[in-house]
Order: structure tokens, then C-alpha cells, then sequence
């Protein structure tokens, strides 16, 4: 998909050529000046006359007459160099892509040499390159019958720079890539609706990407999940007709079974909210509550292709959260695989309830660090908005960890609060060791108060998704619907993670 190259000869054919441009015309240097010597000076005049922008994402299309090897440039403008960023290329890239996308191009070249500034380097631009251009060329198909109509895609990229180093080059452009897709796949779980992925679905997909990778896969079944004792867990999915899967991967990237980095991600495939029943507005869009799973399903294929030297278990439980005469009730009493015992006060917090169990189970295949990933409450779109996910932690040094991953990967996080009296309200249940719904005050914070009872000690990181796995509107970096949001945070995280001295 994606060819490096030296420079681009005037027999090279393209039929688009995006080029960065940073809003100085002094930057007009290196290769953009040879360019220029080409179109003898004429590129730099555009550019003084305000037909070529260099404004932060204005595209400028200019015929090249022949002058250059493609037969029209986009100048994707830069903005200013010293506000420049790895976030800001990517959505540069991205609306570019979009445009030639829109203009039905199938191949197209790209200056790299043009898109590195302090604080990205070649490499690091590479990587935008290809992963701004999978996730802004995705598409989610659905089910409309014309849209098996064959369809022009932006499928081939050639990527020129005058950088010695081709491997490197390549090797980022194939990181990218992988983030990229790894992304998309998840944003794909997302989008499909319930009755098309059920927990059995989410199950079979997961073993089709353990037999990819070479994964080791464990899917528990009912009868197991039961053996187990996880009641938490079966008490969601007792009103269901879908049985319920708990499902395991495990990466492992070190010579021995040390350093367990667990991925948690909530696999709810529908919520109805049970009897404490949601709003026939609220329930619209309950297919994306399994959009933590998809993220942890994301990251394990970007840890499949890019094989860190790590070790990653990732534990879905997945299941609907359906209505019937067998359903779970308010004012039931359950006992969760820790022993645990819970009052129900609101069947519709069951997120909580199936990562109680899943963050047991993770620690029972020897996860010494956990990380976990839900559409969990609205409260945290309450309290932070629709574009920062919601954290919380029981160890500074793991959430450091997190947070870096997460500035890197462009997906920003903000830490809540999880204080004593915080856990004291999940506990304050008369007739059980917890509640799971002490009330509507501050519930992002007694969700993931409620989890981390499970943690018993082990570092952890919370991560509500509620607010950002899906988006109304479309964006530089992809289709309005689900974002695939964590994805990428959570492989980078497992890439560059150092274990804690404890
Ligand atoms: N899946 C929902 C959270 C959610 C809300 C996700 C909006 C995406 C968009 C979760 O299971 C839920 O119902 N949470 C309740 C918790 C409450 C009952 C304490 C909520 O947020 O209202
Ligand atoms: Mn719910
Ligand atoms: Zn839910």
C-alpha cells in the first residue's frame, strides 16, 4: 500500500501530490524549493497571492501543468511550526486524504520531507502518513443494498523523501499503518449493530484474531463462567437468551509469564438498561456499549502485528443486558468470583458489575497491572464533555504511564478523583459488602470506585469511554459513528510500558 521513494521524477505519473506547507513562505525550502525551481518561482508567488494557504488544514488544489510528476498538488497547510504537533499533521493528513478521497483519486503521492518540523521527525511523520490515512479513509459499509455497488478507493500511496534511511521510513510507515487499522477494526465492532454481534460473535472474532496472531485464547462459556463463580457477571446476562461468553487472549512477548499487563474492556453487545430500564431515547445506541472490548480488541491486533516484547492478557466478558421473567432485579444480592457479595440498586450500572468479575479473572491469569476500558456512565460525559475520556486510578505511577500513551496517541484523558469517602459510598450497603448504585451524585467517580474494590491492590487504571467511543459528527480522522478511541492508547501503552518496582 505504501511505496518510499527517493524524489519524484515528471514521468512519475500521479494523479495527486500533498505537500505540507507551514504558513511562512520562508519555509519554501530543501525539497519544496527544487518544487519551486520547477514551477520557475510560480508556487511561491500562489503562495504570496493567497492562492495556495498555508492556514492549518486549508487545502489548496493547484494544476501542476506538467511541471511535476503527478498532474495536481494539495497543499495541506500547517499553520504555525512552533504550534506544529503529531496530532496536528495527522488531522492535516487526514482532511487532505478526505479530499482527494472526494475527488475519487485511487493513488496519490506525499512529500514527506514536507511534513517535518520540531516536534515531529521523519519518522514519527511517516507514521502520521499512513495511520491518518487509514483512519480518514475509513468507512463502516452498514446494510443499505446500493452499497454493494463497487466503490473508488485512495488505496495506493507512494511516499517520497530525500531522507537516506528507507528502511526506518518503511518500517514507521508499517507502524502507522498497523495503529491505524488496529483502530478502524475497532471502530468496525462498534458500528455493527446488537442483534448482528452478539457475545458469541464478539467470542468467534476474538479466536479468528488469536488464530491470526498466534494468540493463546480461552473463550469460558456459561457452564464454565458458572464453575467459576462469577455471579456478577451472570446475574447481567440472566435475563438474556444469548448466552454469555467471558473471553481471554493472551500476548506473550518475554521469555517468561512476568510483568502481566491486563486489558480490561467492557463487552456489554446491548444495553436495555434491565429493569431500571432506559428511556426510549436513552436506549437508541446501546449497540456501542461493547466499545471498551473493541478497543482492547484493537490494541491486541496492533500488539499481533507489531509483537512487543510484553506480556498482555486481555479479558472481555461479554454479554447483552436484557429484560424477561428470569432477569436480574433491583434489591438482588449476588456474590461475585471474589467472594464479594453485591446489592443490586439499578440493574442498568451492569457495566461495573461484568468488569468486577473480568478484573478477578484477569488477576487469576496473573495480570499484575490492569487497565481497563468502558462505556460506563453517563456521568462522565456530564463531567468532562464529549472529547476526553475519563480516568481514575489507585496508582499515580501506572496512570503516568497511561497518560503519556494516551497524549502521544492524540486521545486525550483527565484524571477524577477516587477518594475514601468515594469508596465508602459503594460500600455503604446494609445487607452486602457493596452497592453498585449509591446514587446519581459524582457516578463516573463511584463506578470506577466500585471496580477498583476488585483491584485488591493491584495498580489499575480506569478508562470511561462513554463520552468518546463514538462521535455524531464526522471528523478529520474518520466517519461520525464509533472512533475506535483508546485503541491506540492502549497499544502504545503496552509498547512502551516499564514495569513498577513494587
Ligand atoms: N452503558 C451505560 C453508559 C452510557 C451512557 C454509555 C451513555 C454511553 C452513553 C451504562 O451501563 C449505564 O447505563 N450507566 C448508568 C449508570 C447509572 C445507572 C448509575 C448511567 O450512566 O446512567
Ligand atoms: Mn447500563
Ligand atoms: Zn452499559
Amino acid at each position: 500500500m505504501f511505496d518510499v521513494k527517493n524524489e519524484i521524477d515528471l514521468s512519475a505519473g500521479h494523479e495527486g501530490l500533498i505537500i505540507g506547507l507551514f504558513d511562512k513562505p520562508e519555509k519554501f525550502t530543501g525539497t519544496l524549493e527544487k518544487l519551486d525551481e520547477q514551477f520557475e518561482g510560480q508556487l511561491r508567488e500562489l503562495v504570496k497571492a493567497g492562492d495556495i494557504s498555508a492556514k492549518f488544514k486549508n487545502i489548496s488544489k493547484v494544476h501542476s501543468f506538467g511541471k511535476t510528476g503527478a498532474k495536481r498538488i494539495w497543499f495541506v497547510g500547517l499553520g504555525k511550526e512552533k504550534e506544529f504537533s503529531f496530532e496536528r499533521l495527522s488531522e492535516a493528513l487526514g482532511k487532505a486524504y478526505k479530499a482527494l478521497k472526494a475527488s475519487k483519486l485511487q493513488e496519490c503521492a506525499v512529500l514527506l520531507d514536507s511534513f517535518t518540523a520540531e516536534p515531529v521527525n521523519g519518522q514519527e511523520a511517516a507514521h502520521a502518513v499512513s495511520e491518518a490515512f487509514a483512519l480518514s479513509t475509513y468507512q463502516f459499509h452498514g446494510y443499505k443494498q446500493k452499497s454493494n455497488e463497487p466503490e473508488k478507493k485512495l488505496g495506493k500511496v507512494t511516499v517520497y523523501s530525500e531522507s537516506p534511511d528507507k528502511e526506518e521510513i518503511h518500517a514507521s510507515l508499517t507502524v502507522g499503518l498497523a495503529f491505524g487499522k488496529g483502530t478502524n477494526s475497532a471502530r468496525s465492532l462498534v458500528n455493527i449493530p446488537g442483534n448482528l454481534l452478539t457475545a458469541k460473535d464478539m467470542a468467534d472474532y476474538a479466536q479468528e484474531l488469536a488464530s491470526k496472531y498466534n494468540f493463546e485464547v480461552e473463550i469460558l462459556d456459561k457452564e464454565e463462567i458458572e464453575k467459576l463463580g462469577m455471579g456478577a457477571f451472570l446475574a447481567v446476562n440472566q435475563g438474556s437468551t444469548e448466552p454469555p461468553k467471558m473471553i481471554v487472549l493472551k500476548y506473550q512477548g518475554k521469555e517468561q509469564w512476568q510483568d502481566v499487563i491486563g486489558l480490561v474492556g467492557k463487552g456489554i453487545t446491548f444495553d436495555t438498561g434491565g429493569y431500571s430500564i432506559k428511556t426510549k431515547a436513552g436506549i437508541v445506541g446501546m449497540k456501542t456499549d461493547m466499545g471498551g472490548a473493541a478497543a482492547v480488541l484493537g490494541a491486541m491486533e496492533i500488539i499481533g502485528e507489531l509483537k512487543p516484547e510484553q506480556n498482555v492478557v486481555a479479558v472481555i466478558p461479554s454479554t447483552d443486558n436484557m429484560i424477561s421473567g428470569n432477569a436480574f432485579k433491583p434489591d438482588d444480592v449476588i456474590t461475585s468470583m471474589s467472594g464479594k457479595t453485591i446489592e443490586v440498586l439499578n440493574t442498568d450500572a451492569e457495566g461495573r458489575l461484568v468488569l468486577a468479575d473480568a478484573v478477578t479473572y484477569a488477576k487469576h491469569h496473573g495480570a499484575e497491572y490492569l487497565v481497563d476500558v468502558a462505556t460506563l456512565t453517563g456521568g462522565v460525559i456530564t463531567a468532562l464533555g464529549l472529547h476526553t475520556t475519563g480516568a481514575m486510578t489507585n496508582h499515580e505511577t501506572l496512570y503516568e504511564q497511561v497518560l503519556e500513551a494516551s497524549m502521544e496517541a492524540g486521545e486525550p484523558i483527565w484524571q477524577l478523583p477516587l477518594f475514601e469517602k468515594d469508596k465508602e459510598r459503594v460500600r455503604n450497603s446494609k445487607v452486602a459488602d457493596l452497592n453498585n448504585s449509591p446514587g446519581s451524585e459524582g457516578h463516573a467517580i463511584v463506578a470506577g470506585a466500585f471496580i477498583g474494590e476488585f483491584t485488591e491492590g493491584t495498580p489499575w487504571v480506569h478508562l470511561d469511554i462513554a463520552g468518546t467511543s463514538t462521535t455524531s459528527k464526522e471528523h478529520d480522522l474518520g466517519p461520525a459513528g464509533a472512533t475506535g478511541v483508546m485503541t491506540r492508547t492502549l497499544a502504545l501503552f503496552v509498547e512502551r510500558f516499564e514495569p513498577i518496582e513494587k
